[in-house]
């Protein structure tokens, strides 16, 4: 278990051995061999070469304050809650029937993952009051429900992770009240957008509703705040919730040789991507002077994930301790600009390079041949004991792999309290056509994926070059199936999951 997500490279850089110590691949951290330094939580979130660049083909008009400096996206990255927004979830042409749904997430706003070295941490106050902002109508009722969660079936370890973030100072990586109050927020927005199709039936049973996380308390616990927006005072005995121990939710077919090939390729690209960029450098070289440490400490220390947490909180930038030489200076906006520079970099070189779809490709193949399943479970007939509805709660390093593995290249890096949804659909009767046998089965399938709201689907590799004027007007879940079944290989040289694994 330990180190599925965590690859220890050797790096001989100019007689100077460096551990470079990643947690996925989008961390990459110069770590110094020295033992006494911290190292970061296994199964943490990616950050440090995380991909923010502006989405090059948004479909709507962006809503949210520009930020100082023309960094406005970081506030589309703190997803802050009182944004208004659209949700095309559900959206379909009449008479269609809605079979299936199936929703990824990234968990919510939470506390950054490492502290700056010898600065004071953002003070944010992780327990849950409806009194304070942002609030949702539904956070009392959702507080004293969770006190009941004791009554669900919880697959180990999950049972013991505390189903509501309550630290007065917030303990790295915790869930704010801002998470779970966006993800009371989704919930509910699908509960509206699928309110006329009933895809869960009142009496729903257990075998219904799927629900797998991650064994982090920010997953577990934006899991719940999504599933209490979307069913609010469920039912707990009837609910299952499934331990995913990776953050591919690759349950049982995680084992893949070459994808971490592909991974290492990727990190020494990032790596050789970063040493050349001599602003960069200079850039933590500053940062770290104003802190008072080593250059390679603070960039160990991912400085860009804890100034996001203070933009996001409305806090000003860290500053160095009091009785340091360089007392009053502050970390600055200009610096983080330079940093936020180079992820953009990186991100555009990444797509060129090519590794990271490789790697999206095997990363993703089991969730998706999972969905695959589950839609195809979903549409047989008599199928109303089938999983309709799943949720699967995981982190920017699930759902980053899972957009590129649909060949979605425009997508921003995903925001706190991302989402991915999968829809099943099935065409009316009179829309079916000529030779289908019974009303039922031979009925046409259209699969409908949504990002954040906006159907994605005409962007993805397997219906990018479906007319949909021209008859159909939904994208066949036959394109979907074969392109899990067996053309998204085609990346990799291969026909099948098993082959591409497995080749030297
Ligand atoms: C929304 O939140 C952002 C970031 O905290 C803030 O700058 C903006 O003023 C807020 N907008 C409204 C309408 O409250
Ligand atoms: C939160 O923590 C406080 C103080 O430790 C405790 O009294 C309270 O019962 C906790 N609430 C929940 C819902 O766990
Ligand atoms: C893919 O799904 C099928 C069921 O449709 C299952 O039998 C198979 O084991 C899955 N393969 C992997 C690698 O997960
Ligand atoms: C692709 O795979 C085939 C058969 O495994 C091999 O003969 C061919 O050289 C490969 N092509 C590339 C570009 O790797």
């Amino acid at each position: 278990m330990l180190g599925r997500n965590r690859f220890l490279i050797l790096l001989v850089v100019g007689g100077v051995t460096l551990a470079v110590i990643s947690l996925s691949l989008q961390f990459l951290n110069l770590i110094p061999s020295a033992p006494t330094e911290k190292r970061p939580p296994q199964g943490a979130d990616g950050w440090d070469g995380a991909i923010l660049a502006k989405s090059r083909k948004r479909v709507f008009p962006e809503t949210h304050p520009p930020g100082p400096n023309s960094v406005g996206d970081p506030y589309s990255y703190c997803n802050t809650p009182n944004r208004s927004e659209q949700a095309w979830e559900g959206h379909s042409p009449a008479d269609y029937k809605l079979l299936s749904v199936q929703v990824m997430i990234r968990h919510g706003d939470r506390y950054p993952l490492y502290a700056i070295p010898k600065t004071r941490r953002p003070a944010i106050d992780c327990t849950l009051s409806p009194s304070r902002n942002p609030s949702h109508p539904l956070l009392a009722s959702f507080i004293s429900h969770m006190g009941l969660g004791g009554r669900a079936n919880w697959e180990a370890p999950l049972h013991s992770i505390p189903r509501i973030p309550n630290h007065s100072s917030c303990e790295m990586g915790e869930l704010t009240q801002t998470g779970v109050v966006q993800h009371l927020h989704n919930g509910q927005l699908l509960r509206q957008a699928y309110s006329h199709h009933g895809i869960l039936p009142s009496d729903w049973s257990p075998r219904q509703l799927g629900i797998e996380t991650t064994s982090r308390s920010r997953t577990v616990q934006s899991g719940l705040a999504f599933l209490y927006g979307f069913m609010p005072d469920f039912d707990w005995g009837r609910v299952n919730v499934r331990h995913q121990w990776s953050t591919l939710f690759c349950g049982s077919a995680c084992d893949c040789p070459a994808r971490n090939r592909y991974l290492e390729e990727e990190q020494r690209r990032q790596y050789r991507l970063r040493v050349n960029d001599g602003e960069l450098e200079k850039t933590y070289a500053d940062m770290a002077r104003t802190v008072g440490v080593l250059a390679r400490q603070l960039r160990a220390a991912n400085p860009i994930d804890s100034l996001l947490c203070h933009l996001c909180h409305g806090l000003s930038f860290p500053c160095a301790s009091p009785g340091d030489g360089s007392a009053g200076k502050c970390l600055t906006m200009e610096q983080f600009a330079v940093i936020r520079r180079q992820q953009r970099n990186d991100e555009l070189d990444r797509g060129r390079a090519g590794h990271y779809h490789k790697y999206a490709i095997l990363a993703m193949y089991p969730y998706l041949n999972q969905t695959a399943t589950k839609m195809e479970r979903a549409s047989r007939d008599g199928a109303r004991r089938e999983e309709v509805f799943s949720l699967a709660s995981g982190h920017d390093i699930t759902i980053s792999p899972l957009l590129s593995a649909l060949g979605l290249k425009d997508e921003s890096f995903p925001r706190f309290a991302a989402r991915v949804v999968f829809e099943l659909w099935r065409s009316p009767p009179a829309k079916a056509k000529q030779g289908d046998r019974s009303k039922g089965k031979g009925r046409p399938l259209f699969i409908r994926i949504l990002y954040n709201g906006e159907d994605v689907t005409f962007h993805t590799a397997f219906c990018r070059s479906h007319d949909r004027h021209a008859g159909q007007p939904l994208c066949p879940l036959e394109n979907f199936l074969s392109f899990v079944r067996r053309d998204m290989f085609s990346a990799v040289n291969a026909t099948s999951y098993q082959e591409a694994c497995s080749r030297r």
